[in-house]
């Protein structure tokens, strides 16, 4: 595991876009694992900034999003659907035919969970997977108590991470119960993962993660059995 110190969160999302940016030039079909939230905003926006000022393009990249609330429709703004278009698919030159994101919509969730599984495999895992990391821990939303061998799957949202993500929402009452998330293996069949921590409310996660054991009471932990795991932090 590799561990880069950032001044300031301009410095983590230009360092973050740069290693996607540079991981496209090299590959310009790579498959880009995406994930959402507030800490990966400022790195679309610095990649959308090198698309419009360095000819950066994205369009023979596929995406594959970790995860998606049940039972909000793509056009809901609150979905994750909805934050990948705002954010940062509406202002490159991608392929929405390629923009892959679990169907938080389905009627049968399970069988969504196996199709985009099948679909993440078929692709070769992604080249390159951007992370976030919950207080408690969690990447996707694989929270505490996740194996590590886990597939894409429903999760059950606890508590912690309802009222971390209510902000996004009118009150936390509309925060869904249930998600998709790709499984903590999923994750690990990505041939590069980079990890983005920000914040002081992260302190203590990172803490963990760089000196506690790892165990799936901890699921960012499972990182130290990947090769090639790159932490930023600011
Ligand atoms: C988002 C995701 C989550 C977030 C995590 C941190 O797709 O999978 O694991 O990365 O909840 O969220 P922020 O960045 O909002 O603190």
């Amino acid at each position: 595991m590799k561990v880069m110190e950032c001044q300031t969160y301009e410095e983590l999302s230009q360092k973050a876009a740069r290693i996607a940016a540079d991981t496209i030039i090299e590959k310009p079909d790579a498959v880009l694992g995406l994930a959402t939230g507030g800490t990966p905003e400022g790195t679309y926006r610095e990649l959308i900034r090198l698309h419009q000022t360095e000819n950066l393009s994205f369009q023979n990249v596929t995406t594959v999003n970790l995860d998606e609330y049940a039972g909000l429709s793509s056009n809901d703004p609150n979905s994750y659907h909805f934050y990948m278009n705002d954010r940062f698919f509406q202002h490159i030159d991608s392929k929405p035919s390629r923009h892959y994101i679990p169907n938080g919509n389905a009627d049968d969730l399970e069988a969504e969970c196996r199709r985009y599984e099948q679909l993440v495999e078929s692709l070769g895992g992604a080249d390159i997977q951007l992370l976030g990391i919950g207080r408690n821990g969690h990447i996707g939303f694989n929270e505490p108590g996740t194996p590590f061998n886990s597939r894409t799957h429903v999760v059950t949202l606890n508590e912690q991470t309802r009222k971390a993500n209510a902000r996004y929402f009118p009150s936390i009452d509309s925060v869904p119960k249930k998600a998709l998330t790709m499984g903590i293996q999923t994750i690990l069949s990505s041939k590069r993962i980079l990890l983005l921590i920000s914040g002081k409310s992260k302190a203590e996660a990172a803490r963990k993660l760089l000196e506690g054991a790892i165990t799936e009471d901890f699921p960012a932990s499972a990182l130290h059995l990947h090769a090639d795991v790159t932490v930023l932090i600011k």
